[in-house]
């Protein structure tokens, strides 16, 4: 009896020091990741957001921060929606406003694509479309914002610059695999 619980406490300590052994493995593997980003601290707090990380391989790291990029994208939508019903009276705006819906839109569905090349390995197209289709429609939304001389809140640029900040890292990223 004695010796089995000694045994318990054994295997409980075993795995305890495994998993701290794990997680400050991936707390470097991470950092790695993240250093040659523009942002690291963005790419790091993406990271440690999402529970799995701590087990998670390089190629999973990359799929969490893509979430993360897809977490911006849902609220850059929802932001333009805002905007545009604001708006009504300004029909230039209102417009730009669409093109940015169907930019994002895009930007969805090249989330999704990029997300299946990085599981089945095709690092290259994953790049691919991150770079076109993800990266490219919020820059040139906020570029036909500004040329309209429309008063952005502060959120939305906000929301934009994160978004772009963890694009850049998670080319990044995919660039060294
Ligand atoms: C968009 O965000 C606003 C708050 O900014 C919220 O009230 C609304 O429910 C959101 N809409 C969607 C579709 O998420
Ligand atoms: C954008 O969405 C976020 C989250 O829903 C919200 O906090 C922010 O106020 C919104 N900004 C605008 C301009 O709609």
């Amino acid at each position: 009896m004695k010796s089995s619980s000694i045994t318990t406490k054994l295997l409980l300590l075993t795995t305890l020091v495994t998993i701290l052994v794990i997680s400050r493995a991936n707390e470097e593997l991470m950092m790695q990741l993240c250093h040659n980003s523009d942002n690291p601290t963005l790419c790091l707090r993406c990271l440690s957001s999402d529970p799995t990380s701590p087990k998670a391989d390089q190629v999973q790291l990359a799929r969490i921060i893509l979430r993360c990029v897809n977490t911006h994208l849902i609220t850059l939508t929802n932001n333009t929606s805002t905007l545009a019903s604001m708006h009504p009276q300004d029909p230039k705006a209102a417009d730009a406003l669409k093109q940015c819906g169907l930019g994002y839109a895009t930007a969805k569905r090249g989330v999704g694509k990029a997300d299946a090349h990085l599981i089945a390995g095709d690092y290259d197209k994953a790049a691919y479309d991150v770079s076109v289709t993800v990266e490219a429609p919020p820059v040139s939304c906020r570029a036909n914002l500004v040329t309209l001389n429309f008063d952005l809140p502060s959120s939305f640029r906000y929301q934009t610059e994160v978004y772009l900040a963890l694009t850049q890292a998670l080319l990044r990223i995919i660039d060294r695999f």
